[in-house]
């Protein structure tokens, strides 16, 4: 059959042939139209309108169908975002440079107070313009030196994507060799947004809400910490008696991926998107703002809070600098009036992701931002020895573990020059860091549940494309002999301690709503002195409970003047231990790590209680982070391992006296991490 099938069909056969033939050059074509628009624009950004750059008379504006957005020109303010049929989401009633803008704050090297510089450009110039991407560019470059203006060269950078709704925004900042001695101490992005639309703010799954106005924190009562307000009279009813303060709703920088707020009508919503902590200053567990009432949306990228000074930018000997701080993604969306208004918190946190793992982003068209393909790898594996926990080596699981600028151990904390590249360990303690940035680093750990800072010996230095892999690292943190009792867990921070209620006057609902973030209440430092009115805080070691019997914060007490007036004495804690035995002519030792300080000193008494007589240790003046008023559960760590000589000790029953010393202010004081007594070590 098939045979006649042919010879009858051949004419046939050639007809089929043909089409097929036609077919397949069909399919070739398209495959080469798709190459031609993979390489261009992916057929899907073709369903959106094209990007238009549009130049005013003092203006700029660019318009992606999907949003406009309008710039001061020169000086690259951003006073208009319309969206989603909103004339302008940033607050119209504010001056131009008040609405969207970068800034900084500085001064002259060793002086007191703080210059703000909003940063206005000079120059405005269009980096890149075609349908699918407008990049523009502010910049101030300083032409002459003088001492009263920042010492700095600017450059700002806006992009715009077609089919996406949002903007980004990075910067350059760079001082060149031999400019002035200047400290910087904060830099950071600002939005203010629309007063009478954005209503509800959204930082955490737990922390979001209907927040107060400005008019209702102006017209509340002023607290003893200044940002702090009492709401006496707000707008909405709910909130009348809370506290709102900006530093309640802080985030550490490991956490600190989208927050923003929401309008209800029409359903809006305005998400402030950090891609990578790479150009946070002091990082993974560095705190600081995120939103707050206004309504304001806050791009940190340093400041002094929860570490103080310290951390500022301290520009010496005419050093040059220079360091590209994002690009951040500001996301606009939006939702039908049917829908609920968190979805739209539930997409932002979606829009995180995408942004996210589109880092390091491909599109920045500045030579200093630094591509994927330039960046390099370092993994390895991170173990623990102590000896007295374990005969073998620990593979601790979540160790911090990252690279920051050489510097000693722990130095990353108050590094803010460079950039942090940080991850953690996966449950057999393997670590994988990568798209890190040219240049020298020293690799830093810690490792939760030990004390102290690891410091991998050498530098580390990468170039394009390095791909380093180390040899199993251990970590042998402090230890100089066996446990002989121990007072929280070593976490760097003072959370599982005792903090309590906040006063019934004195309450943010936003903060009870997240109970495992209580220390979040505003005035917690005076419930010392409320919980223990005569003696203060003794601890029994054996009886007592850390997580009830540990006040959180080593804070002073407050009493009342003859004139009525509230003043603030140090405290005095104990730990009371007993010991079978001491061994003689032998050391034993205090491992001491400290949360938070702020204008503090510790000093410490062992069996004597004189304060007269000079403490066994004290840790001198300490600590300007300010964690105590500004609600954070840590600032900087500190770590002190003290020898006790046997001789201070006696068999039996052993107290020590931890005296704050520093008295005077509700706000100095300390927070403990964790403390151990460690025995002598055995058969010396
Ligand atoms: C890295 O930095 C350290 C400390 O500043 C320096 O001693 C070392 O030479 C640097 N290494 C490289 C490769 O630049
Ligand atoms: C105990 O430590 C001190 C230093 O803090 C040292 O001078 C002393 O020699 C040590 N004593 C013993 C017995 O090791």
């Amino acid at each position: 059959m098939k045979k006649v099938w042919w010879k009858r069909k051949w004419s046939y056969f050639l007809g089929l042939l043909g089409i097929f033939l036609q077919l397949f050059l069909l399919i070739n074509e398209c495959a080469a139209t798709r190459r031609i628009n993979e390489k261009n624009i992916p057929l899907d950004l073709q369903t959106y309108p094209p990007v238009k750059f549009i130049r005013l008379n003092k203006h700029v504006l660019v318009d992606n169908g999907l949003f406009s957005i309008t710039f001061s020109v020169p000086d690259g303010m951003v006073v208009n975002i319309k969206y989603n049929g909103i004339d302008n989401l940033l607050e119209n009633k504010n001056k131009e440079n008040n609405r969207g803008y970068w800034d900084i704050v500085w001064n002259k090297a060793e002086k007191q107070g703080n210059i703000f510089d909003k940063l206005e450009g000079t120059k405005f110039e269009v980096i890149f313009q075609d349908e699918n991407q407008v990049e523009l560019s502010f910049t101030r470059i300083l032409k002459t030196l003088n001492s009263s203006s920042l010492s700095m060269n600017i450059d700002k950078r806006f992009i715009i994507l077609r089919g996406s709704s949002g903007f980004y925004s990075y910067a350059i900042f760079e001082r060149l060799e031999g400019w002035p001695d200047i400290d910087v101490y904060q830099g950071r992005m600002a939005f203010k947004l629309n007063e009478k639309l954005f209503s509800y703010m959204a930082i955490s799954d737990e922390r979001q809400r209907i927040m107060p106005t400005a008019q209702d924190r102006a017209m509340g009562r002023q607290l003893d910490y200044k940002e702090a307000v009492l709401l006496t009279g707000p707008s909405t009813s709910f909130l009348k008696g809370e506290v709102d303060d900006k530093y309640q709703y802080s985030v550490e920088n490991k956490d600190n991926k989208v927050h923003g707020w929401i309008s209800p009508s029409p359903k809006t919503g305005f998400w402030m998107i950090t891609p990578s902590s790479e150009f946070q200053a002091g990082g993974p567990v560095k705190q600081d703002l995120t939103s707050h009432t206004g309504p304001i949306t806050l791009s940190m990228f340093f400041s002094t809070h929860y570490a103080g000074e310290i951390i500022g930018l301290r520009f010496r000997n005419g050093e040059p600098w220079k360091k590209v701080f994002g690009p951040i993604f500001i996301y606009l969306n939006s939702v039908p009036n049917e829908e609920d208004i968190l979805t739209l918190w539930t997409d932002a946190k979606e829009q995180m992701l995408i942004e996210t793992e589109k880092w390091p982003y491909e599109f920045p068209l500045s030579q200093d931002f630094v591509g994927a393909d330039q960046r390099g790898i370092v993994c390895g594996r991170l173990l623990v020895n102590d000896s007295y926990m374990s005969k073998t080596l620990i593979t601790p699981n979540s160790t911090f573990i990252g690279l920051a600028a050489p510097g000693d151990v722990g130095s990353w904390q108050i590094e803010n020059k460079g950039y942090q590249f940080w991850t953690q360990t996966n449950n057999e303690g393997y670590f994988f860091i990568n798209n890190i940035i040219p240049g020298n680093y020293s690799l830093y750990a810690w490792v939760p549940g030990f004390i102290g800072d690891y410091k991998y010996k050498d530098y580390i230095s990468i170039i394009p494309g390095s791909r380093i892999r180390l040899q199993t690292l251990v970590y042998y943190p402090p230890r100089n002999g066996p446990t002989l009792w121990e007072i929280g867990i070593p976490d760097r921070t003072a959370e599982e301690f005792f903090i309590p209620n906040p006063q019934p006057k004195l309450q943010n609902q936003l903060c009870i709503a997240h109970y495992e973030e209580k220390f979040r209440q505003y005035g917690l430092w005076d419930r010392y002195t409320e919980i223990y009115p005569n003696n203060d805080l003794i601890y029994i070691v054996g009886s007592s409970n850390y997580q009830t019997d540990w006040f959180f914060a080593h804070v002073n007490k407050y009493i009342y003047k003859d004139n009525g007036d509230k003043t603030y004495i140090p405290t005095t804690w104990q730990i009371v231990f007993d010991l079978q035995e001491v061994k003689d002519f032998s050391n034993y030792t205090l491992q001491l790590a400290l949360a938070s300080s702020n204008e503090a000193e510790l000093q410490i008494r062992i069996n004597d209680q004189n304060p007269e007589h000079a403490p066994h240790f004290t840790t001198g003046s300490i600590g300007k982070d300010n964690a105590i008023a500004r609600h954070g559960i840590h600032g900087l760590y500190r770590m002190y391992s003290i020898d006790i000589p046997s001789d201070l000790l006696t068999i039996g029953s052993n107290t020590m006296f931890l005296k704050q010393s520093r008295g005077s202010s509700s706000w100095s004081g300390l927070m403990y991490d964790y403390i151990r007594l460690e025995g002598p070590l055995k058969n010396e």
